[in-house]
């Protein structure tokens, strides 16, 4: 029988008392901790893993208060093949989405939990979703069996005994249940990084709103606040209660003049939220400013005047540690600096850390993610591809001063962007909502190592939310048209692509800090005064609506990122056809005629879509 210590004396939830007490039943944990969210708790548990070797600290000088973690190899990703929607019927899951039967899926896991804590202590982990108290936040509860958990739930959540008081003897909240699926039998010794290696599984049950996850403790498989709660179970509520939650950076921009615009953009996996959020605006901006306000997620309400407001639901990042320098992201490198997580990426000799992209010349020696002793000739890479830090929002130095404001921030544009080397421009923007969500539905990019597969193929990521919807994809699009409908002045909405290639395969497009050219139009033209001309596909600037102060770009290059060819635009409109064929029962009808119209401006057009000198 497990050692139940007594509850903190501000939890009076009976409903979670009985929950915790099932679980350990269940689960049967050799100790149950409540977790206060102190940092004398976090040390605390930091050291044990320290001593558990699932932490090395790194050097106090060069990165104070910080620590590297190393997966199991099995255990780098995201496992999207294992994440089930478990709805009580099949058709509400949607074809783009794992399902299970409800009943058949909670028997099965109520055999793999069964014992799963068996040696372990697990933990009850009290956390709100968005600052404490706000109208937009939400709380949950996760148990879990794992002190890495734990620790990075501390840093990407509110978490703590305040969550009690906001909860009293009845507030709501989702529970989250969790198990690394290694039960240890006494006198076993523990692995660095204990998973399951043969079952994984991430599932939600988005009517219940309840989250059960099992097998894995990396990143969006374990930390449940993230992806489970915060988009998947979110994205139901939102539905159900007319909000949003979505796979958005939240920034804002401010001009030289003062005026402040915030925007949120949908980038998939791995394709530069972080970096697009901590934009340092290039040579040629002085004076203009980008805030950071969240990096992966926004959850979006319209307040009663009409506006939306988003806040980040988050309070720290798991930003993408490869391709992160001082030239490619200083901000990150700075939130990173400290009281810091790293996990998969390289150790060096004097107790940093190193990954691909952070210095152009790499150190002559280090430990790679694996443990084994690498050289730059080597052959193999020193961080995961998909490697991370976990890092508290606030150390980030252009942080949102409205970043914790519960009421959110006001959203004047939506942003839609992913990974596709040819036939995307630079940017473009819809003619209107409608046309817009459809834009944002038929977003592609190509996989990248963000989630467990094969890099590189070209997949459709409607709002780059193709892993984390909750329910019905077209159902999504229909929730997306219904909430601008209700909107007196709705966001505008564009799309963008940076990274348009070369025949040699290089980038043509800068990137990173230039994005602020792009951005810069896109801020004036929400604002309702900047220039563009009317295309066949949407609203294009010209070379001279776009600022070119400070770089040495040329008409030529920009119409290289601009024209596109008709035909290659007809052919999408087939692959298009394609993905909505899959979503048939449920289609949002306006879609069909967005593609018809589409079809006819690209019939008339020349044989080069091009913005007019
Ligand atoms: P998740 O945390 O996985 O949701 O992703 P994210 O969108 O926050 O990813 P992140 O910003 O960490 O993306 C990192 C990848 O995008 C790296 O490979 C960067 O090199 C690349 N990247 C970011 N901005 C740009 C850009 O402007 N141009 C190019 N070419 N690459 C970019
Ligand atoms: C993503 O894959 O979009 C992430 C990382 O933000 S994870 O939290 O692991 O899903
Ligand atoms: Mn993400």
């Amino acid at each position: 029988m497990p050692v139940l210590l007594s509850p903190p004396r501000n939890c009076q939830h009976q409903t979670i008392l009985d929950w915790i007490t099932r679980v350990s039943e269940l689960c049967q944990p050799e100790h149950v901790y409540w977790c206060d969210g102190s940092q004398q708790e976090y040390d605390r548990l930091c050291q044990q893993m320290v001593e558990a070797g699932t932490f090395i600290r790194l050097n106090p000088e060069k990165r104070p208060n910080s620590f590297l973690a190393r997966s199991h190899p099995d255990d780098v990703a995201r496992v999207e093949d294992r994440t089930f929607i478990c709805s009580r019927f099949e058709k509400d899951a949607g074809p783009t989405n794992n399902w299970m039967d409800p009943k058949e899926m909670r028997d099965k896991l109520t055999g793999l939990f069964q014992g799963s804590m068996r040696g372990r202590t697990m933990y009850v982990v009290p956390f709100s979703m968005g600052p404490i108290g706000s109208h937009i936040s939400r709380i949950g509860i996760q148990l879990s069996d794992s002190p890495y958990v734990v620790v990075n739930m501390k840093i990407m959540t509110r978490m703590g005994s305040a969550v009690w008081d906001v909860l009293g003897q009845n507030g709501e909240f989702v529970p989250c249940l969790h198990s690394v699926g290694v039960p240890l039998n006494s006198g076993e010794i523990d692995a660095p990084w204990p998973c399951n290696h043969n079952q994984k599984y991430i599932v939600h049950f988005p009517e219940d709103r309840e989250i059960w996850s099992y097998g894995s403790g990396y990143g969006g498989n374990a930390l449940l606040g993230k992806k489970c709660l915060a988009l998947r179970i979110a994205s139901a509520m939102g539905r159900d209660e007319g909000w949003m939650a979505e796979h958005m950076l939240i920034l804002g921009v401010e001009s030289p003049q003062g005026e402040k615009t915030y925007v949120a953009a949908a980038f998939p996996s791995a394709c530069g939220k972080t970096n697009f959020a901590m934009m340092i605006p290039p040579k040629g901006f002085e004076g203009w400013k980008i805030f950071t306000v969240g990096d992966d997620i926004a959850w979006i309400k319209p307040s009663p005047s009409g506006a939306l407001h988003a806040i980040n639901p988050e309070a720290g990042f798991f930003g993408v540690a490869p391709g992160t320098s001082y030239e490619s992201n200083s901000m990150a490198m700075e939130t990173c600096a400290k009281n810091t997580i790293f996990t998969n990426v390289g150790l060096t000799p004097d107790g940093d850390v190193w990954w691909e992209g952070m210095t152009d010349i790499p150190p002559e020696k280090l430990v790679d993610w694996t443990g084994q002793d690498w050289t730059p000739g080597c052959g193999r890479k020193a961080a995961h591809p998909n490697s991370r830090f976990t890092a508290p929002a606030s150390q980030c130095p252009t942080i949102d001063p409205a970043w914790e404001d519960p009421d959110g921030v006001p959203i004047k544009a939506f942003i839609f962007g992913g990974r596709a080397s040819q036939n995307q421009p630079l940017v473009y923007q819809s003619f209107n909502w409608g046309h817009g969500v459809y834009l944002a539905a038929t977003l592609g990019s190509e996989k990248t190592a963000a989630a467990a597969g094969k890099t590189g193929d070209f997949r459709r990521d409607p709002m780059a939310m193709l892993p984390f919807c909750g329910y019905h994809m077209a159902e999504y699009f229909d929730h997306w048209l219904s909430m601008g409908r209700k909107l007196p002045e709705p966001p505008r909405i564009f799309r963008v692509n940076w990274f348009l290639k070369d025949e040699g395969g290089q980038f043509l497009w800068p990137g990173y800090g230039q994005n602020m050219r792009v951005l810069k139009w896109i801020v004036e033209r929400a604002q309702g005064h900047g220039y563009g001309v009317e295309t066949p596909i949407g609203w294009m600037p010209r070379y001279r609506d776009l600022d070119w102060t400070g770089l040495d770009y040329t008409h030529d290059q920009f119409n290289r990122l601009m024209t596109m060819d008709r035909e290659a635009f007809k052919m999408q409109t087939v692959a298009h056809e394609q993905f909505f064929l899959t979503l048939k029962d449920k289609l949002p009808l306006d879609f069909l005629m967005e593609k018809e119209l589409l079809v006819s401006r690209l019939w008339r057009s020349p044989a080069q879509i091009h913005p007019p000198k």
